[in-house]
């Protein structure tokens, strides 16, 4: 079975890569290449034995779309096809809304007239806005804080009201908690461009020297020890929760969302000892003001993913800060 994978060289695509093929289902990978490395393909490569077809081209570019679909009889789409960067989608919203919601109406389309059923689309826990109550659940109310998140918010909109106009399509909505980690092998990871915003790459980059040191957005949280709560998950068992949620839906239809995280939060004094451990070396860190828009503490319920999927995440944080140094000291410049 060959399913395509928009947006399959970053980050979370690429390791989702790996476990489908692992689960005998066949990629093909259709990306741009605007947040991605072709070297990523010879890392797959290396890493799985397998070899990966490719296709660049644009979530927005219909005609190429419904070519790869009808040539490779494309059984479901997994769409990680996005712009991801919550500060530049401040600056540059209509970019954000014309490449995220535009595309994935584009990349709909296409499917309808490639006769392609289901989607398995990366949402994100940015769709509960301000945490209502915690843990959060798929039952909390949806909303946004920035531009990124509502696109996310729009997609997922997309998906239900053409699951309602269409009965026999399927949308899997999986909202990821905070990904980091990289693969045990120390080949494939996240590089970010530019100055990392997330804490983790933040991190490791300190770690190998590129950076002074972390800067610690706040520590007067209402939390154990005063700095921000997110609940980190490895991107083994994120990429794995995809293959799950694809093959448990294999015969429904509708819209379904899922948590996948681990509902377990740990605080960035937490993830900065657990990171200095695993590399055996300091980390600097100084503390610095709060960063506007953030939370104290965001964590999943993921006990629906376990009931229907049954998935759960399997890695704990000292897996995460270790495949991502073991990435990190391998390859300090990225692909
Ligand atoms: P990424 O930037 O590494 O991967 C996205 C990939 O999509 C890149 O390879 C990029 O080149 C490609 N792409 C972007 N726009 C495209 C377009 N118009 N046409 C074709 N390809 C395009 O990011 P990631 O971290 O792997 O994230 C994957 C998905 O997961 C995104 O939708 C993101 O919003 C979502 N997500 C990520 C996180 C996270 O922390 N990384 C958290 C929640 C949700
Ligand atoms: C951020 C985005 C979120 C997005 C997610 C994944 C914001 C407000 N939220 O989540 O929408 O889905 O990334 O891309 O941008 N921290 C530091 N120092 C740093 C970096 C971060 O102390 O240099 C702290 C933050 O204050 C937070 C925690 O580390 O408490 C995690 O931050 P980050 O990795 O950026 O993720 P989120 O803010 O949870």
């Amino acid at each position: 079975m060959k399913v395509l994978v928009a947006g399959g060289l970053g980050y979370i695509g690429s390791h989702t890569c790996l476990a489908l093929s692992k689960a005998g289902v066949i990629p093909i990978i259709y990306d741009n290449l605007s947040n991605a490395s072709i070297n990523v393909l010879e890392q797959l490569t290396l890493i799985s034995e397998h070899n990966f077809t490719f296709v660049e081209g644009d979530i927005r570019d219909q005609q190429r779309l419904e070519k790869v679909m009808v040539e490779h009889d494309i059984q479901a789409v997994f769409h990680f096809a996005a712009l991801k960067a919550v500060g530049e989608s401040c600056e540059q919203p209509r970019r954000y809304y014309d490449n995220n919601v535009s595309g994935s109406v584009v990349l709909l389309d296409a499917m309808a007239n490639a006769g392609v059923k289901k989607i398995i689309f990366s949402s994100s826990a940015t769709v509960y806005g301000d945490p209502q109550y915690l843990p959060l659940d798929e039952l909390h109310p949806i909303s946004a804080t920035n531009p990124y998140g509502w696109t996310k918010v729009m997609v997922e909109q997309i998906l239900q009201d053409n699951c309602q106009a269409d009965n026999d399509s399927l949308a899997i909505s999986l909202r990821y908690f905070n990904p980091v980690g990289a693969h045990p092998s120390g080949l494939l990871g996240e590089s970010p461009n530019g100055i990392p915003n997330n804490l983790m790459p933040f991190i490791a980059q300190t770690a190998v020297g590129k950076r002074e040191f972390v800067s610690v957005y706040g520590n007067d949280y209402d939390t154990p020890d005063g700095t921000g709560v997110r609940d980190y998950i490895h991107i083994m068992d994120l990429a794995k929760g995809h293959v799950d949620a694809f093959l448990s839906h294999q015969k429904d239809t509708g819209f379904l969302a899922y948590n996948l995280g681990t509902g377990q939060g740990y605080s960035v004094l937490d993830v900065i000892t657990a990171f200095a451990e695993s590399a055996g070396k300091e980390v600097p860190y100084k503390l610095a003001p709060r960063r506007s828009g953030d939370v104290a503490c965001n964590y999943a319920d993921a006990s629906l993913a376990k009931q229907k999927l049954n998935w759960q995440a399997t890695l704990g944080l000292s897996d995460m800060t270790e495949d991502t140094w073991r990435w990190q000291s391998k390859y300090p410049q990225g692909l």
